[in-house]
């Protein structure tokens, strides 16, 4: 039986990255995801957690709804996008209809080799990594998975040394940022979705080929609203709140700048020199508050 490099009793460390302890998961699963069978027309859906993931994966089915509308389900997203590293990839997928879709937040460097071999489509998205953090310092107070923090102090330094759940959000977004190149990957921010939901679902339709009518692409942004993902079952994990394996609902608040109720001062100013070190050499900017 493997060992886990445990960095707590609720997370392991494997290949520079923190996965959560739970049944079954092994690092020779994580390690068996290289050889995920991959078709061409699949689509990966790749966040750091809490960076909106549950928010393209509402926007990408009801993209492929209006797409292929014979496919149409009434079932969970939990369903209709397996978490690929989160013991999903089972049987089950493979008797999905095409084109698949599939979540995850691994790095490159530990998806399927048919990801870059096949040039699949895969949709990066990312958020602020102020509210980020806010983001999973809550969640760690409703998934059962993940220990409670001590502190907003201890888990504010645990994510900047990246001991968190998935490790160091600045890795992975440099790691996918490295992987422009060689992957057919699209980046999508959090904040832009917040200031224009429709620009940035007609660009999303655009990189996947699907010609969406006007009136489509009005229905996907209606749908994937905050206001409309929280009252719908299949969006926003709720089965996983009956199940009391979140103790929290999932849509939480969904802004940008609630890192200004959480940060100190000192903490921002702090925040922003490691924000200056890891990431001034990437051409990226970060919307960092927007007014509601
Ligand atoms: P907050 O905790 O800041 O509210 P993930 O899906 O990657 O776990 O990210 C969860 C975050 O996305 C939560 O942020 C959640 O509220 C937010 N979110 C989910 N759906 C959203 C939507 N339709 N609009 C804006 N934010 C959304």
């Amino acid at each position: 039986m493997d060992s886990l490099d445990l960095l707590s009793p609720y997370l392991f460390r494997h290949k520079g990255k923190n996965f959560v302890v739970q049944e079954g998961l092994k690092p020779k699963d994580l390690d068996a995801l290289r050889d995920v069978d991959v078709r061409p027309t699949d689509i990966y859906l790749v966040a750091f957690p809490k960076s909106g993931t549950l928010w393209m994966q509402q926007i990408l089915v009801k993209i492929m709804d209006a797409a292929h509308p014979d496919q149409v389900e009434d079932s969970t997203n939990r369903v209709r996008v397996p978490w690929l590293e989160g013991g999903a990839v089972d049987n089950f997928h493979r008797e999905r209809p095409d084109p698949r879709l599939y979540r995850t937040h691994i790095p490159p460097e530990m998806l399927p080799h048919g990801v870059k071999a096949k040039g699949i489509k895969v949709v990066y998205v990312m958020r602020n990594p102020k509210d980020v953090l806010v983001s999973l310092y809550h969640f760690a107070h409703s998934w059962v998975m993940l220990e409670k923090p001590k502190s907003f102090e201890d888990f504010f330094q645990d994510f900047l040394d990246g001991n968190v759940f998935m490790g160091s959000w600045f890795d992975h977004v440099r790691e996918y940022y490295n992987q422009e190149d060689q992957m057919d990957i699209l980046f999508m921010s959090y904040e832009d979705m917040l200031k224009d939901l429709r620009s940035e679902v007609v660009k999303l339709c655009a990189f996947l080929g699907k010609d969406l009518t006007d009136e489509a692409i009005d229905d996907v942004v209606e749908s994937s609203t905050f206001k409309n993902m929280k009252t719908n079952p299949n969006a926003n994990f709720k089965d996983l709140v009956e199940k009391e394996r979140y103790l929290k609902e999932t849509m939480r608040k969904g802004v940008a700048g609630d890192w200004k109720n959480h940060f100190t001062v000192a903490q921002n100013e702090y925040f922003d020199q490691v924000f200056t070190e890891r990431m001034s050499d990437l051409p990226l900017s970060f919307t960092w508050e927007l007014k509601q």
